[in-house]
């Protein structure tokens, strides 16, 4: 299994074999098929199409191949431009991808890509008018963007709105920041585009990571899962999206791929932080936690490692409660949230995708749980409820004096989802509800024994809010 490494930890020894099998493509017209076949269908659906992202992903494995059927060593490195970001990178450096045109836009002058060296002269271009010689702008352009936009696009949902995020407001940019050759249609020109589209890879990688409950990608008017994609459409067995969803399984990985899941350590209430490390780049470490009753609890990190956490449950791994970076000590990431009883689960990642460093963890409760729950009344009036905050939830109680059939309801325009518990108990689960009443509301019809029942009521959406009333009938 090929390993893509970033280029800026690339050894010398690896730069030039890089940059050989490169040279030796282009010498053997392997190359300029691929610069053909990107300008050609330049606007032909793999751009701004749900096809950016599975295209790109087939059209630089099938490059890393030929490589590698020249150099079996040498894997496609990456570009992270939110850390290589200065003219003086490595990158740039007359052993790797040469420097910047002279002057800016014009011809590149140093390196082995350079035309002045006589190994790269442009054969296929965008207008038979334009230069023969590789052509760059570095940094004319705007600048490159930041980690903080990185984590944004990734943050972003479903897969739609992650893939023309990333296309439009990242990958554009940085061709555009390359500028000469590489803001053309020709662009696999410059092999700089390689580096890029490499790193747009694996983002689309670690965006799949973050969001395993997302489909890891969406059709569009014109393609969906089982599109043929083009030049290959003829191809006996002609790639396709849904074919392209697992970089592993196509025979490479990021150096920055997540460990396998690790197993998911436990946290208690109250008890001394446990100590742990982002040990590896792209570790996700997961913890869990029993709330015994309806309170505030507070989820700290502490120490100097910068990382991001994530609450979910209760009772599962997939429902977000809510996310923070920094709102702890330093930049320690802390999360207070009025939880119902139940099991939640908690990711910790760095906040960098690279970064790695120890940390301690702690939970705790409020002192006391809250000492009375809001008590519905059977047959009684309506109680006013509010989600005040994102991912707030509200618990109530209610006591079921006799068997029979009880209608718990929510009113109002808040798009409510109501979780019953009991009875007895705030952890032992009877069912949930999100839009069986009139609207948006929620509604619940059951039959119940004697005994204190628990309503949990949040928001359908985790960062929605609103008002809301809820009443208890018996029949
Ligand atoms: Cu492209
Ligand atoms: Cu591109």
């Amino acid at each position: 299994m090929g390993i893509r490494k970033n280029q800026s930890m690339l050894t010398a020894s690896e730069k030039s074999r890089f940059v050989n099998a490169v040279l030796q493509m282009k010498t053997n017209g392997v190359y300029d098929r691929y610069v053909r076949q990107h300008r050609d269908l330049f606007n032909a659906g793999i751009h701004t199409s749900a096809l950016f992202l599975p295209w790109h992903r087939e059209f630089l494995r099938r490059l890393e191949l030929d490589l590698q059927a020249i150099d079996p060593l040498v894997t496609l490195p990456y570009w992270d431009w939110t850390v290589d970001r200065i003219l003086t990178a490595s990158l740039w450096g007359d052993d790797f991808m040469g420097g910047n045109g002279v002057p800016a836009g014009s011809a590149v002058q140093t390196g082995a890509f350079a035309f002045r060296n006589g190994r790269w002269t442009l054969t296929t271009r965008d207008d038979p008018t334009e230069p023969i010689e590789l052509a760059r702008a570095l940094g004319s352009g705007g600048n490159l963007p930041t980690a903080n936009t990185v984590r944004n696009i990734l943050a972003r949902v479903p897969f739609s709105t992650f893939t023309s995020g990333l296309e439009t407001l990242i990958h554009n940019i940085v061709h555009v920041w390359i500028g000469g050759s590489a803001a053309t249609a020709s662009s696999p020109n410059d092999p700089a585009f390689f580096l890029l589209h490499c790193n747009v890879d694996r983002l689309w990688a670690i965006w799949q990571g973050l969001h395993p409950t997302e489909s890891p990608f969406q059709g569009d008017v014109r393609f969906n899962l089982n599109s043929p994609m083009p030049p290959w459409e003829n191809e006996s067995s002609p790639p396709t999206p849904a074919r392209l969803l697992d970089h592993v399984a196509l025979g490479y990985s990021y150096d920055t791929d997540a460990a396998p899941p690790a197993t998911i350590m436990d946290l208690t209430v109250g008890a001394p932080p446990r100590q742990d490390s982002i040990s590896v780049s792209g570790e996700i470490d997961w913890y869990r936690f029993t709330a015994p009753a309806a309170a505030t609890y507070t989820i700290e990190t502490q120490g100097p490692t910068d990382v991001l956490m994530s609450l979910f449950g209760p009772n599962n791994q997939t429902d977000l409660v809510t996310e923070d970076d920094d709102s702890g000590a330093d930049t320690n990431a802390r999360i207070v949230s009025n939880l119902s009883a139940g099991t939640y689960f908690v990711r910790v990642r760095h906040y960098q995708t690279a970064g790695t460093g120890s940390y301690g963890i702690s939970v705790s409760g409020a002192a006391q749980p809250q000492p009375t729950l809001p008590e519905i009344a059977v047959n009684g009036s309506a109680i006013q409820g509010s989600i005040a905050a994102a991912n707030e939830s509200d618990v109530y109680t209610f006591t079921a004096a006799q068997t029979a059939t009880y209608t718990i309801a929510t009113a109002g325009n808040t798009d409510t989802f109501v979780t019953l518990y009991g009875p007895n108990s705030q952890t032992a689960f009877i069912t949930q509800d999100d839009d069986s009443g009139p609207g948006l509301n929620s509604q619940v019809v059951r039959a119940l024994t004697p005994g204190v029942y628990f309503v949990r009521v949040r928001h359908y959406s985790p960062t929605g809010t609103g008002a809301y009333s809820i009443t208890v009938q018996r029949a």
